[in-house]
Formats: C-alpha cells, sequence, structure tokens
C-alpha cells in the first residue's frame, strides 16, 4: 500500500503521517525530514538544499528522486509506504511512474492561506523525533519541552512568516497541478478538510482508507 499526502505548508500532512503510519505499520517517506536530516548531518546535499528551503523553493527534481529511490530499496518499504510532501512536481510524480512504483490512495489535505500562516507560525517540533507541536492547538505539556524526551522544541528556520508565504505561492505554482494530474490518473483521491481538529481528520483518514479497502 502506497498513499500520498498532498497539501499545503502546515495543512497537517506530517502529523497526520504519524497517525496513520503507526495504524499501517509502514514508513513515513518526508523528503522534508530528509533533507533537514542531511542539512543537520553537515553533508553536500545539506548544504545546497539548506539555502533552497530558506527561500522556500524546492530542491531539484532529480536530487529528491534520487533520494527517495534510495530509501525505497530499505527493507522496511517491502509492504508500503507513506509520501509525506513527495511528489511536490509534475516531474517527480512521473519519476515515481517511471520507475514502475504506483500509488494506491492520494489524500489532499485542504486550508486556507490564513490558517497555514497561523500553524505555520505555531508550529514548534523535537527535532530528534520529529514529534510536532503548536503552542496553541497542540501544546506540550510543559512549555516548550518535547512531551517524551524533556528535550527543548525548536521552530524550524522556514517558518518564518516571509518564508511560508513564498512557500504557499510555490505550493500553488509548481505542487497544486498534481491535483488534476492524479484525479485524472484513475488512482482513489480524497480531500480532507484541513480546518478540523486533528482528531476529527485523523478519524476522516482512516474511514476513508477501510472504505478503500486498503
Ligand atoms: P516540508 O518539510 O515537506 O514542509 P511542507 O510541505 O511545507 O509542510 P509542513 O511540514 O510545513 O506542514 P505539514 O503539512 O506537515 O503540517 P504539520 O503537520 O507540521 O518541506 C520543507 C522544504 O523542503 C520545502 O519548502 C522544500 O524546500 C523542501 N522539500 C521538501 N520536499 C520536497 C520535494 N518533494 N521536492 C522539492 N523540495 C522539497 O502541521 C503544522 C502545524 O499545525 C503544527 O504545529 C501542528 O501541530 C498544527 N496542526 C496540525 N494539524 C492541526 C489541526 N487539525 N488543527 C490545529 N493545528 C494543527
Amino acid at each position: 500500500m502506497r498513499i500520498i499526502f498532498l497539501g499545503p505548508p502546515g495543512a497537517g500532512k506530517g502529523t497526520q503521517a504519524q497517525f496513520i503510519c503507526q495504524d499501517r505499520n509502514i514508513p513515513q517517506i518526508s523528503t522534508g525530514d530528509m533533507l533537514r536530516n542531511a542539512i543537520a548531518e553537515g553533508t553536500k546535499l545539506g548544504l545546497e538544499a539548506q539555502k533552497i528551503m530558506e527561500r522556500g523553493e524546492l530542491v531539484s527534481d532529480d536530487v529528491i528522486l534520487g533520494l527517495v529511490r534510495d530509501r525505497l530499496r530499505q527493507p522496511d518499504c517491502e509492504n508500503g509506504c507513506l509520501f509525506d510532501g513527495f511528489p511536490r512536481t509534475v516531474a517527480q510524480a512521473d519519476g515515481l511512474n517511471d520507475a514502475n512504483i504506483a500509488v494506491d490512495v492520494v489524500f489532499e489535505l485542504q486550508l486556507s492561506d490564513e490558517l497555514i500562516v497561523r500553524r505555520i507560525s505555531g508550529r514548534r517540533v523535537h527535532e530528534e523525533s520529529g514529534r510536532i507541536y503548536h503552542i496553541e492547538f497542540n501544546p506540550p505539556k510543559v512549555d516548550h519541552l518535547d512531551d517524551v524526551t524533556w528535550q527543548p522544541l525548536v521552530q524550524r528556520h522556514d517558518d518564518s512568516e516571509a518564508v511560508v508565504r513564498a512557500r504557499v505561492e510555490v505550493y500553488r505554482e509548481q505542487t497544486a497541478p498534481l491535483v488534476d494530474y492524479y484525479k485524472n490518473s484513475g488512482v482513489r483521491y480524497f480531500e480532507i478538510d484541513g480546518d478540523a481538529t486533528v482528531d476529527e481528520i485523523r478519524n476522516n483518514i482512516r474511514e476513508r482508507l477501510i472504505a478503500a479497502e486498503v
């Protein structure tokens, strides 16, 4: 089973991916997390990606497809995976097709620009585990600290309002064409209202996965 979570920054892809991957025992393939790991490790790819991400632009399709193809060779992907924030361009989606990597379901999480900025500006993350919080909507038990390790939470470098607005623009221009791409591809496609509670969205996705018999 392979699932795609499509949607603008802050729509809740990462938050929901963590639940569904746990439910289904499949890995979460977040190209954003992979790039942030490369930055943390100080690799050549990380150094190049950092500048692009801080401007809110997209890393090149070749680099991303190379990363994803390598990741899919890992044994934990044998029973499927959830793509979180990938593909992000038609060329990336074509790359999956060309590699004969079939997709079963696409969930499009929808959110208005106003809410996107509110969600992103309040986001805090635990870098090591990827756990996601929000200072208003999903606060940690103790301010500024991860619930499990008690380590400090951080704000992502690309979560400033100016960069978020650039990311939204990039989404509308380069990623939104994937809506029609997948709707016309025959894959099961579900639109999810991202302006609901975390629990409501989780239940909605779970129910649709069961109904789709995947
Ligand atoms: P990436 O890391 O993929 O970021 P993104 O797609 O912009 O998405 P986000 O992680 O910002 O948001 P999300 O939808 O996961 O929301 P979350 O669940 O955290 O990419 C970063 C950069 O890497 C890109 O700009 C690009 O440069 C590069 N990149 C990555 N992939 C690439 C690719 N394939 N090709 C090229 N370049 C690529 O939720 C947000 C906040 O809201 C959190 O605080 C959360 O607690 C809160 N929240 C979530 N759900 C709810 C809810 N229902 N109600 C209230 N609050 C909620």
